[in-house]
């Protein structure tokens, strides 16, 4: 007699019947295998191109719901992490499980503030790139450098260095990000500053000008940042994540990793959704254009940037919380008046068949780039933006993923439907 936390599976072409285990709502994709209609049959595989409906792994980081429109970051809500915590100590969250005691937060910081500043080669090598490089393009290209810097850092499987790599992780990547931001505007690099927090260094590395030691960074503008590094922090197996956890899987270094998933970032259907959608509203221009926006939208001819995700079918939680930070830095710098296209864009969309059919609603990135523009953030540098914080999501799932001893190198398989053997002509 089956087992209750099972399915029973009828093979058509044999008749034979087979009994699969359902664990966590998932059964094992292996099991199939078994499936065969021949001694020297392969056996059943499943195909899931883009991974729609297939688990690559098990993971206590990151909760989702997409149909309730829930995200918890090791069980707790975003809303209260954003409203309570400071960006490092959900960091610290996310790679170490629980939120720090005041000593481990204190060191915790110590360690990041200590590892900010970059080898003076890494100057030279930003210096390298072209004057109108994509900040991106110099970000992912630097992080991997890094590699080069510290080839310690293959020592995976020694927690100790495991730990020194994350610091260093976290710490470079305001500096790599704002170095790239600096090169593209031809100005002269701002080191790091131990005595500011973890955004206003960013902000003083970023905008400080070079002729005076003295920046003191709006403290509205700082803390909204760092509310907006907290909601981007993590999401659970995304495309960048996957790209971390899929090439972590090799054995490489961390930076080598890390490189590979800020590539995979880099995409506009990705991290590089919230430049595209600045774009959008640009080229929109005013409210009368919107209508025909969205019958270009509907008209399979475009899409609505900053809309849809792949696991919401419910408002984005992360982008409620963004929409009550803009209202707090247009009070000190000004409203931006992209944001009345965004709510008319909004408003007309969801109550749009279309739309409405489909699940579609804002996406984190649908009001983030709004607010990016409004703090003096260039375009180029939004994906840059959304880096900085992923990089804690992308260590604490790339150590989870090396000490979970279920993992193994990630070689998806494929069902080849190319020709059968043939041969060369004769020449
Ligand atoms: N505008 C218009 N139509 C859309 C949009 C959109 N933004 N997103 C999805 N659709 C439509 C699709 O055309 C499809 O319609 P169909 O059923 O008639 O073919 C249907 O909605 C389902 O969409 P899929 O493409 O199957 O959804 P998928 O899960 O593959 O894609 C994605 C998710 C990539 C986010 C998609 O919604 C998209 O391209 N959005 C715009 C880019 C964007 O904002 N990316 C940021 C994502 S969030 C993040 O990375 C931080």
């Amino acid at each position: 007699m089956p087992t209750k936390d099972s399915i029973t599976v009828r093979d058509n072409r044999t008749g034979r019947e087979y009994e699969i285990p359902i664990e966590n709502g998932a059964i094992h994709a292996s099991a199939l295998r078994n499936i065969k209609t021949s001694e020297d049959d392969f056996g059943l595989m499943s195909y899931d191109p883009a991974f729609m409906n297939t688990a690559s792994c098990k993971s206590k980081i990151t909760f989702i719901d997409g149909e309730k429109g829930i995200l918890r970051y090791r069980g707790y809500p975003i809303e209260e992490l954003a409203e309570k915590c400071k960006y490092l100590e959900v960091a610290y969250l996310l790679i170490w499980g629980e939120l720090p005691s005041e000593s481990e937060y204190k060191e915790w910081v110590h360690n990041i503030t200590y590892h900010t500043m970059v080898h003076e080669n890494i100057k030279k090598f930003m210096d390298g790139f072209h004057h109108d490089a994509h900040p991106m393009g110099m970000l992912v290209s630097t992080i991997a450098a890094l590699s080069t810097f510290y080839p310690d850092a293959k020592n995976i499987f020694d927690e100790g260095s495991r730990k020194l790599q994350i610091h260093r992780l976290i710490a470079k990547i305001p500096t790599l990000a704002a170095f790239a931001y600096r090169h593209s505007q031809g100005r002269a690099y701002i080191y790091p500053s131990n005595d500011l927090n973890y955004t206003e260094n960013f902000l003083s590395m970023m905008y400080r000008p070079s002729w005076t030691t003295k920046f003191e960074p709006n403290q509205t503008l700082a803390k909204a940042l760092d509310v907006l590094f907290i909601l981007h922090a993590d999401h659970e197996q995304n495309c960048s994540t996957n790209a971390m956890r899929s090439v972590g899987s090799s054995h490489v270094d961390p930076y080598s990793a890390a490189a590979a998933a800020a590539a995979a970032l880099y995409g506009p259907l990705h991290g590089g959704a919230n430049e595209q959608v600045l774009r959008m509203l640009e080229e929109i221009g005013t409210k009368e254009k919107i209508p025909e926006i969205i019958r270009q939208v509907k008209e399979g001819r475009r899409l609505l940037m900053g809309f849809g995700h792949r696991v919401y079918k419910n408002y984005d939680p992360r982008a409620k919380i963004i929409k009550k930070v803009a209202q707090e830095v247009f009070e000190v710098t000004g409203r931006n008046p992209m944001l009345d296209i965004a709510l008319e864009l909004e408003k007309i969309a969801l109550s749009d068949d279309y739309f409405i059919k489909r699940k579609l609603y804002p996406n984190i990135d649908f009001y983030s780039g709004i607010i990016y523009q409004a703090m003096g953030f260039p375009v180029e540098i939004f994906p840059v933006l959304f880096a900085i914080p992923r990089m804690s999501g992308w260590l604490a799932q790339w150590q989870e993923s090396l000490t979970d001893p279920e993992q193994k190198i990630a070689r998806p398989r494929q069902i080849y439907i190319g020709y059968g053997e043939r041969h060369v002509p004769p020449r």
